[in-house]
């Protein structure tokens, strides 16, 4: 073996072995969780059928990981991003906003009682409004609701 053919063979192996650490790491995460990264792992959520039904509405998750996780969360819910809080307010209401940020399109989290963007650092309001910049357009609210244990969000 040559130094270019054994060169070859170690720049292969290294992308051999790093490949598998480059696609977790580029992997998206549907879900955000407030658990910190040493907490042990939840329980494997129950399979949801997040089809919507004949009323628009379809399935974000259970009412008890909504009250365990303190929100729910969906990139890819079918009518866009969705977070879903219990308004604080009133716990027996819930409030449900287009999670992607209005700045630059990061996904906003509830963080502290308000709604944060990691990004640049944007909040909102209950409501959607813009607390604080650079972000200056409101997050666009969904009608949400509960229907036995599941919280449901318009879809359609
Ligand atoms: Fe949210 Fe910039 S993307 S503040």
């Amino acid at each position: 073996m040559n130094r270019r053919e054994f060169g070859n063979l170690m720049g292969l192996g290294m992308i051999a072995t790093s490949l598998p650490v480059a696609i977790a790491a580029c992997t998206p995460k549907d879900t955000v969780s407030d658990a910190p990264a040493d907490a042990p792992a939840a329980a494997p959520a129950e399979k949801i059928d997040s089809k919507p039904r004949e009323d628009g509405f379809a399935a974000l998750g259970t009412v008890a990981d909504l009250d365990t996780n303190g929100y729910l969360s969906k990139k890819a819910f079918i009518a866009g991003p969705v977070i879903v809080i219990r308004d604080p307010a009133n716990a027996d209401d819930l409030i449900a906003l287009n999670s992607m940020c209005t700045h630059q399109g990061c996904g906003v989290e509830w963080k502290d009682d308000a709604f944060a963007c990691p990004c640049h650092g944007s909040k909102f309001g209950t409501d959607g409004s813009v607390s604080a910049g650079p972000a200056t357009e409101p997050l666009d609210p969904y009608e949400v609701m509960i229907d036995g244990d599941l919280v449901l969000v318009k879809a359609t």
